[in-house]
């Protein structure tokens, strides 16, 4: 049996945890050979609901559960964390776009970043979940000098699975017929979710569905999926969040499959001529627990343009929180 890892997840009484902690336990995310303790961090008054998360994972039993951490301190919860998920943080409400939570949550992240900098390990992959998620890591990774810049992600995977389906659904396929997917951008309705580089079956996706419905359709529905989840159900997405988190983290630490990529929000090194330092999501191949970017992509006037409406939403998010970068 492997040492275990130590896993720090924020958030942890909130709704995606409850979907996220069960399937961390059982070796879903970093396989079945890897014990795991977890460390959750909650805000004070949670703390009860919290005990309550923790009793309901010891009552499973599961074998790769080698510790439970609890804390409304985020030394004590990141101290020598190996893996970070930072999932608490406001959801948005019906009527909201996810930038509207930037003056709730920024304040979450740079004090996230600076606990994270004195204590985690000095290889902590960093996944962030709370919105907005690409402005929220990048606040957090500049408030973490001492730690390298390419270990704070942010989550686009949820809008690459919700592609997929899609996708799937439109060519009437399943989600393994689909390959090369990419989502390019900043978790929020200006992403940019290309199919002029996805397959279907080996062949090109837009050979296979009218510009028409790629343009007015698949673009609009994938974009606001979020919200059109939060108007269904009255909360923001959970289950589907969690599961996104999990597909992240696993590929990041155990590898891509051979042959496709999937979607990252990453520190922009300045590749596609994205301005560098934004996090912005890319297609990543991963390897050996680091990502790299998919470089070489053809990418037509029509791409390109919605690749740099999306860089300049992030590039004025950034703006909005300089007071919070380092
Ligand atoms: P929730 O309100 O159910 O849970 C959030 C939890 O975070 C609460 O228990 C709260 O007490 C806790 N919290 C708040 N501040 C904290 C802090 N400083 N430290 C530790 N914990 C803190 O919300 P949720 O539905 O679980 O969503 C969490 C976040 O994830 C939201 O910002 C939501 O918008 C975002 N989200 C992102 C994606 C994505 O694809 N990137 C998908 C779904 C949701
Ligand atoms: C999502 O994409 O479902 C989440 O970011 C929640 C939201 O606010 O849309």
């Amino acid at each position: 049996m492997k040492a275990p890892v130590r896993v720090a997840v924020t958030g942890a009484a909130g709704q995606i945890s409850y979907s996220l902690l069960f399937r961390i336990a059982s070796g879903e995310m970093l396989g079945k050979d890897q014990p795991v303790i977890l460390q959750l961090l909650e805000i004070t008054p949670a703390l009860e609901a919290l005990k309550g998360v923790a009793m309901e994972l010891e009552d499973c039993a599961f074998p790769l559960l080698a510790g439970i951490v609890q804390s409304d301190d985020a030394t004590v919860a990141f101290k020598d964390a190996d893996y970070a998920l930072l999932v608490g943080a406001r959801p948005r409400g019906p009527g909201m776009e996810r930038k509207d939570l930037l003056e709730a949550n920024a304040a979450i992240f740079s004090a996230q970043g600076k606990a994270l900098n004195d204590v985690a390990s000095r290889d902590v992959k960093v996944l962030v979940v709370g919105n907005p998620a690409n402005t929220n890591a990048l606040i957090a990774q500049r408030n973490a000098p001492a730690l390298d810049p390419r270990n704070f992600t942010a989550m686009t995977r949820l809008d690459h699975n919700r592609a997929l389906s899609q996708l799937a659904n439109k060519t009437d396929s399943t989600v393994n017929d689909v390959t090369h997917m990419t989502i390019w951008g900043n978790h929020s309705s200006t992403q940019y979710p290309d199919l002029y580089q996805a397959k279907v079956s080996g062949e090109a996706a837009m050979e296979k569905v009218e510009q028409d419905w790629y343009e007015n359709d698949f673009i609009p529905t994938v974009q606001q999926r979020g919200a059109a989840i939060i108007k269904a159900r009255g909360a923001s997405s959970a289950a589907s969040a969690a599961n996104a988190a999990i597909d992240h983290m696993r590929d990041w630490a155990l590898g891509t499959a051979e042959g496709d990529w999937v979607s990252m929000g990453i520190y922009s090194d300045g590749s596609y001529g994205i301005q560098e330092g934004l996090i912005y999501s890319y297609p990543c191949t991963c390897k050996n627990g680091d990502w790299e970017i998919v470089q070489g992509l053809e990418i037509n006037d029509f791409s390109r343009g919605k690749m740099a409406a999306t860089e300049q939403e992030l590039a004025e998010e950034r703006d909005a929180v300089a007071h919070l970068l380092p």
